[in-house]
Parts: structure tokens; sequence; C-alpha cells
């Protein structure tokens, strides 16, 4: 049955997507080199981020109990979070790139996180990267460093975005009822039929 509707669907591209979105945002080689040169600074405080992150969506009575909803869940975050933020200052942005991102957004839309969760905590990854750079970057170097931070940082929301879209296509097409239901069942067969 799924496989029946997925092939009606023409499943969107996700490393098209990036390079429009790249069209469209700006970003270019120099904003590249400016986020690998940034990499020197920003990597280090991976883990020191993840544990901020965390501690931030353990606040939420909502987001607390998806963490903890699995044994070991929280432990197994740390570290995959640490690794997506090393990879923001990676300087490499291209096609495997962008399947990861797309992937980690079909992954959240799985559990039920939905844009009300993932918006604002990625906007808790810009405070305390944006916070760090202010102290530890030199005045000329600042701003240069943002503009190309915050133009990754609209890449990734936009690729989330993008994987929910896809995830609550596919979800209807099932026959679900609420978006919410479309959105967990889309992105459970997509990422099920490995087509991102
Ligand atoms: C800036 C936004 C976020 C980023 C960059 C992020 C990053 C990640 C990454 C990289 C993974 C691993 C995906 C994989 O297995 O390949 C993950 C999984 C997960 N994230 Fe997030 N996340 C974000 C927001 C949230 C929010 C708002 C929640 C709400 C509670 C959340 C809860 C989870 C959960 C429950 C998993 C699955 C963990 C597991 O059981 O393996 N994330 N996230």
């Amino acid at each position: 049955m799924a496989s029946r509707i997925l092939g009606t669907i023409v499943p969107m591209d996700p490393h098209i997507m990036l390079e429009t979105l790249k069209r469209r945002t700006g970003f270019n080689e120099a904003h590249m080199r400016v986020l690998a040169g940034l990499g020197h600074y920003m990597t280090p405080l991976a883990s020191e981020v993840a544990l901020a992150f965390y501690d931030y969506l353990g606040r939420d009575p909502e987001m607390r109990d998806i963490l903890w909803a699995s044994p070991g869940r929280v432990e197994r975050l740390y570290g995959s979070f640490a690794t997506w933020y090393r990879e923001l200052f990676s300087g490499v942005y291209d096609a495997a790139y962008a399947h990861r991102r797309y992937r980690i957004g079909l992954i959240h839309a799985r559990i039920g996180i939905t844009p009300g969760h993932m918006v604002p905590a990625m906007g808790i990854v810009q405070e305390i990267s944006l916070e760090h750079m202010r102290t530890a970057l030199r005045t000329g170097e600042i701003f240069p460093a943002v503009e190309a931070f915050e133009k990754i940082i609209a890449i990734e929301i936009a690729l989330i975005d993008e994987s929910y879209l896809a995830a609550l296509e596919v979800g209807f097409k099932l026959g679900t009822s609420s978006s919410r239901d479309a959105l967990v069942e889309g992105a459970n067969v997509l990422l099920k039929e490995a087509r991102v």
C-alpha cells in the first residue's frame, strides 16, 4: 500500500533543494570558507552546546516527555547532536550533507516533533553560538561569521521544513485524518522506503 502511494509521488530531491536554497540565501564559496574557518572556534564547543541544548529541551514538559520516552535516548542524542553541530562548520555542503539533513528532519517528524518544537530549538542553537562568536572572535571577524552562520541555519531550517512537507504529503495520501498523524505516518513510510 505504502509503496503504491509512493509510486504516485515524485519525491523531493534533497540535493536539488539544497542547491536551490544556496542560491536563494546567497550562500556562496566565501561563506563556506568562513564557516570552515570558524570550525576552529566552534567545534570544540559542540559537546557543551549539546548539553545546553538538551537542558533547554528538558525544561519544556512536552519535550522532556519525548526525550525520556525511551531508555538511552538522551545519551544517544548528545552524540548525534554534537556531530550535527560540528558539520555546520565542516565547509562541505554537498549531496550527502543534504540527504543527512533531510533524514534528520524525517526522524523528528516520525516522533511527532513539530515545527513548533524545532524552530524555537534552532533559535537556541543560534543564541548559544552567537554568544560564543561575540566572545571568541575579533570585532572585524564577527559580521562575516554571523552572516555565514545565519545562512547555513536558514538552509537547515528549510531542509527540515521540506522534509516535513514530504512526510505530510505521503501521510495524507495514506488516508490519515489529522496533520499530526500524517506527519508521523508519512515520515515513517519515507524512512522505511529509504527514498531519501
Ligand atoms: C535545532 C533543532 C534540532 C537538531 C539540530 C536536532 C538534532 C538531532 C539529531 C542529529 C538527531 C539524530 C538523528 C539520527 O538518528 O540520525 C536527533 C534525534 C532526535 N531528536 Fe533532535 N534535534 C533538534 C530538535 C529536537 C527537538 C526540539 C526535540 C524535542 C524533544 C528533539 C528530540 C529528538 C529525539 C527524541 C530524537 C531521536 C533520538 C533517538 O531515539 O535516537 N530534537 N536530533
